[in-house]
């Protein structure tokens, strides 16, 4: 039957659509979406999901009393559903040291940048593309990566380069690389973990045939 894959999500998604679609027409292998879970209210992933026909959950931190209690909402949830893996998907709130040892190499992210340029606390969303443009850089791009207990820190799985072209605002530039590099790499990522073909040495991933 295959990975069963929950999707974390904040916002417009994107990604989970990327990701929707990749299953349909085949890009990820042994794998399927089985819940998405957003950490905010009326989030548009949330209709998304909800199109495909995913089973979807929503999960308030204030609602709850805190980061502990989140945190347990969100694996009791993953447990129930029997999930293998867990992508974060445009999910905007840090997750602790607690839940990241809970799924070793068995989270991944998306990121905006080619990490370790513009990542890390602070750096989500339209930030990293501000950034990157007050810097000045020529070159940006986006990362799939495992999650662990530094923002950002995990071991990279895939990159991809994006150029920046003159006149760029961070809103132009947010838009190249999803269509570039996270809208392809990210479900990329996803059917490699799900065919087994992800292994980790000394701090690196190797792609395995
Ligand atoms: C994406 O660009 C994603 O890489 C970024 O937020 C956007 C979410 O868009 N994530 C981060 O910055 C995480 N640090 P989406 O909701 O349309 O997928």
């Amino acid at each position: 039957m295959g990975k069963k894959i929950a999707v974390l999500v904040s916002g417009g998604g994107t990604n989970l659509q990327a990701l929707i679609d990749a299953e349909k027409s085949g890009i990820i292998k042994n794998g399927s979406i089985s819940l998405v879970i957003s950490n905010v209210s009326g989030a548009y992933a949330l209709e998304r999901a909800k199109n495909a026909g995913i089973k979807t959950e929503t999960v308030i931190k204030k609602e709850l009393g805190g980061q502990a209690a989140f945190e347990e909402k969100i694996i009791s949830l993953l447990t129930e559903n029997e999930i293998d893996l867990i992508v974060l998907a445009g999910f905007m709130s840090i997750l602790s040291e607690n839940f990241t040892k809970t799924y070793p190499h068995r989270i991944v992210n998306v990121h905006p940048s080619l990490i370790p340029s513009f990542c890390g606390k602070g750096f989500y969303g339209l930030h990293v593309h501000e950034a990157a443009l007050a810097k000045g850089v020529k070159v940006t791009g986006a990362t799939v990566h495992f999650v662990n207990e530094i923002p950002d820190g995990g071991e990279i799985i895939l990159q991809r380069a994006v150029e920046i072209k003159e006149g760029d605002t961070p809103e132009i530039l947010q838009k190249r690389v999803m269509v570039e590099a996270e809208w392809n790499i990210l479900p990329e990522a996803v059917s490699l973990f799900c065919q087994d073909r992800l292994e980790v040495k000394n701090n690196k991933v190797y792609i395995g045939e």
